[in-house]
């Protein structure tokens, strides 16, 4: 699935620019720089699909992007960042709730989660949207390359204590990073299983 071509297809700031509900899609959910981007690039081994950066609010849009024949991986932009301005945000906020309750294809969500910060406000703000709305999502750790080894077993616990109570969510926890590639196998494994479902 992932061997094959990886292609940006539609990007939308607005709803009525979404494009049509078609085969599979999976979004990319998280705060602002959490590395959700770069995430997608590891996924599809295309370093320059998806466009990163180190400064927060990089994403301004949905991205849409089709790897083989009928799925779709969504890189949405960030929540949390300051210094965005307000009307832009509240913008944002709109899209990303229209799409995240209206889409009858998305088949998960993958909720990045910084793995050195675990969850902060904002993140369990957006989990009980999701948990209200019934939209089904992971909770995918990034940047597990910057935690020592002998943090990752509490962080995961912590995490998956987190969700115990929390319906919409998939109980498994994927320990990820774009940098060493570690965890992304599991992802794309997850990924193509909901392919099948
Ligand atoms: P927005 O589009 O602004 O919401 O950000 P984003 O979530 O798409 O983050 P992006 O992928 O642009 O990455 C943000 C920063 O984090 C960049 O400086 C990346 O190099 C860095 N980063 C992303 N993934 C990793 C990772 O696995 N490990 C480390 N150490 N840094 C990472
Ligand atoms: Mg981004």
């Amino acid at each position: 699935l992932f061997a094959g071509a990886a292609d940006f297809y539609a990007a939308a700031q607005t709803l009525d620019r979404l494009p049509p509900m078609e085969g599979v899609e999976i979004a990319f959910a998280g705060r602002s720089n959490v590395g959700k981007s770069s995430l997608i690039n590891a996924l599809t081994g295309r370093n320059t699909l998806a466009r990163t950066s180190h400064t927060p609010g990089r994403t301004q849009q949905l991205n849409f992007f089709r790897i083989g024949e009928r799925l779709s991986l969504v890189d949405m932009p960030g929540y949390g960042y300051a210094a965005v301005e307000k009307a832009k945000v509240e913008a944002w906020t709109r899209l990303i709730h229209a799409y995240l309750k209206g889409r009858s294809n998305l088949a998960r969500v993958f909720m990045l989660i910084d793995a050195r910060h675990g969850f902060k406000s904002i993140d369990t703000d957006v989990l009980d949207g999701l948990d209200k709305a019934a939209v089904s999502y992971q909770v995918v750790l990034t940047k597990g390359d910057s935690l020592k080894k002998g943090e990752v077993a509490s962080r995961i616990a912590g995490i998956e204590a987190g969700l115990a109570k929390r319906p919409a969510a998939f109980p498994q926890v994927i320990l990820t990073s774009s940098r060493d590639d570690s965890g992304v196998p599991e992802l794309r494994a997850a990924i193509a299983k909901l392919l099948v479902e």
